[in-house]
């Protein structure tokens, strides 16, 4: 257990008055949660601060080397004025698992979840209350030792930011275009597919450039090896449903254990859907979507929920996908996850974990 020390902020900011022009990530609150590492005295100093610049030397490892891992998660608020976490426990089993990848010191699950909720308790009044928007929450830690030398860094800071926020796209649930990747590649077995690193995600860059100058919303990330298997699409999972049964990439190291990904798959059996997590080539996905199988196709991701696709194009060769509507299965599903975050449909997984009364 975490002794936190508080010290509020004596300047707060204007809290944003039009709920509905948020934007996602864009204004943050006005506190951050900091833990400093070192290697004598191990995660120490837990403390929630004003928000505020970092000072750091120029010559930290996180600039060089990029050593560092993120997450994120939400809090919601409910009709009932109650501020609540989904599943924050699964971020912080990733951040311990993303950390010993990176040769970062895990952080344990129970301190994650406390400093994330302590956070959100400071910050209960910008949880937004617009239907749809949350208080997104940006756990992160950065190498900080001083140096040219390539090696593990013996001292980290662990901090929590955290931003009212809208739709993280600006489509929110409308179908987008998707371009099939097959010159860049996202991950490879052995890499780091698998953690919440930035690096993953600069790596990423130029190929959304490249699909949003030929006007598509994102890529969709085929394996590292054979360019064959889909993995991801954009920064989210992804799933296929042909004929009934609904099939996604494996987590098999490649591909990000996604929060929303696996509450899906929970959901989907639940309802009796058969879920295959395997490798699915894009040859049968074309193929699927020229006989008329290929059903509903979606993203899943924390940040946007569910983003259903439209339209996949792979070298040229184009699949149209419920002729450009959101799927039922997919409208249900965002329903119901939805549902549950925002206290509307009653949680029996035991999936919230309230934080205090807004
Ligand atoms: C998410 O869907 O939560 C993501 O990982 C996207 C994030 C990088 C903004």
């Amino acid at each position: 257990m975490l002794d936190i020390k508080i010290t509020k902020t004596t300047a707060p900011k204007a809290k944003p008055t039009d709920e509905t022009k948020l934007g996602f990530g864009k204004i943050s609150s006005d506190h951050m949660f900091l833990m400093d590492y070192s290697v004598e005295q191990g995660w120490h100093d837990p403390r929630i601060v004003p928000y505020a610049p970092f000072q750091l030397d120029p010559a930290c490892v996180v600039f060089h080397y990029a050593q560092e891992l993120f997450e994120g998660l939400k809090a919601y608020r409910t009709a009932d004025n109650k501020i609540q976490l989904f599943r924050p426990d699964c971020n912080g089993q990733r951040f311990a698992d993303s950390s010993e990848r990176m040769c970062i010191p895990t952080i344990p699950v129970e301190d994650f979840v406390q400093a994330c909720k302590a956070l959100v308790e400071v910050e209960k009044d910008w949880v937004p209350h617009t239907d749809g928007s949350s208080l997104y929450i940006r756990p992160f830690v950065i190498a900080t030792d001083v140096g040219m030398g390539v090696h593990a860094s013996h001292n980290y800071t662990f901090c929590i930011i955290c931003f009212p926020s809208g739709a993280y796209y600006a489509e929110g649930i409308n179908p987008v275009r998707i371009y099939v990747e097959d010159e860049y590649i996202r991950a490879a077995p052995g890499l780091t597919g698998y953690a919440k690193c930035g690096g993953n995600y600069a790596a990423s860059l130029k190929a959304g450039e490249k699909a949003a100058q030929l006007g598509f919303a994102q890529v969709l990330w085929l394996d590292g090896i054979e360019k064959k298997y889909v993995e991801e699409v954009g920064a989210m999972n992804i799933m296929f449903k042909i004929a009934g049964k609904v099939y996604t990439a494996a987590c098999t190291g490649t591909v990000l254990p996604g929060v929303t990904r696996r509450s899906i798959i929970e959901v989907l059996r639940d309802w009796g859907y058969e879920v295959i997590e395997g490798k699915l080539s894009i040859e049968d996905i074309m193929k699927a979507g020229k006989d008329g199988t290929l059903e509903e196709v979606f993203g899943t991701g924390t940040a946007a929920v569910i983003s259903p696709v439209k339209e996949l194009d792979w070298k040229g060769d184009k699949v149209f996908i419920n002729d450009g509507k959101i799927g039922d299965v997919t409208q249900k599903l965002y329903d119901t996850l939805t549902g549950i975050q925002w206290g509307k449909i009653e949680d029996t997984k035991g999936w919230i974990v309230p934080v205090c009364e807004g």
